[in-house]
């Protein structure tokens, strides 16, 4: 088994196969975790999803939360998948199943007239497709330094390199992107060394629910919330991790003006496989 770091091998149709053809227990606790989070948060402006890769799977419960989404991926080809989406083309990858479930979250009935409204509310909100490289310093573009509410990321900071200095400034660089006060959504997988995608493994860094727990207190996080659940099929992984989080409040004097200041963080839940149903 050849493990490879280069995502210019990645095939989005073959990704979306092995991982989203079959909505089992995985991909509905997903949208579970999704639903749950953005159904307790006050309204917000703007959303980045890093590495968003060929799915959109997770933003539909955001879509009702927020004014515009800005999606970013590495690659042209998985960016090309969501422009098809959003614009209806054709050869579009089909979400239905997804989209009825959050219905049924949303206590919405399933009707045709809804699955559409719901598609296309999801649609609306996807105003910028854009290419991103969480290696770099500034991912978005040296002239991107805008920050966001809501910094989305699925499957992907740990999945870049089995280094742990290079998974941390994955991370640092994803959190500089929220504003103050803004909020951490982020989904690892558990334990993995690598990642299987057809016939191609990804290298992994592997992380734990008490590894992320110290490491978003030490990046100054708070609110933090950690829950996971065990992996359903042998794809590389021991199971997901489910992470939110929110930004420090860059305006308090203590944090601009105290280069030893510490964050009174408390670390809300660190509860594994204890995914609610
Ligand atoms: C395992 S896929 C996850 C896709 C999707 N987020 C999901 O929930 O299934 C990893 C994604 O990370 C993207 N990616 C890889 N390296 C990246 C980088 N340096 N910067 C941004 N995205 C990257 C890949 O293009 C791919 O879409």
């Amino acid at each position: 088994m050849k493990i490879i770091g280069d995502y210019r091998l990645f095939k989005p149709n073959e990704f979306l196969s092995e991982y989203y053809a079959f909505l089992g227990e995985e991909n509905k606790a997903l949208l579970r975790f999704h639903h749950e989070f953005y159904s307790h948060i006050p309204q917000q402006k703007s959303m980045l999803e890093i590495g968003g890769g060929p799915c959109i799977y997770q933003l539909i419960s955001v879509s009702r939360k927020v004014g515009s989404i800005v999606f970013s991926d590495l690659l042209k080809v998985n960016r090309d998948e969501i422009e098809k989406w959003v614009n209806g083309a054709a050869g579009a990858y089909n979400w239905d199943q997804y989209f009825k479930y959050v219905l049924k979250l949303e206590g919405q009935m399933l009707t045709a007239k809804n699955l559409q409204s719901i598609k296309k509310r999801v649609q609306k909100k996807i105003q910028t497709i854009i290419a991103c490289d969480i290696r770099r310093n500034f991912p978005l573009g040296i002239n991107h330094k805008q920050t966001f509410d809501i910094v989305s990321s699925s499957f992907c900071l740990n999945e870049i390199s089995d280094k742990e200095q290079d998974f941390l400034k994955y991370l640092e660089r994803a959190i500089s992107l929220i504003r103050s006060e803004g909020y951490l959504v982020l989904v690892l997988v558990k334990n993995a060394t690598y990642t299987k995608n057809g016939d191609q493994y990804f290298v992994n860094f592997p992380v734990n629910e008490t590894y992320m727990g110290k490491t978003l207190v030490r990046m100054g996080l708070k609110e933090i919330s950690i829950k996971s659940i065990p992996n359903e099929f042998n794809q590389g992984y021991e199971g997901i991790i489910f992470i939110t989080a929110r930004s420090k409040d860059y305006n308090t004097p203590e944090v601009l003006m105290n280069p030893d200041y510490q964050p009174n963080n408390s670390l809300r839940c660190c509860d594994p496989y204890a995914m609610e149903k």
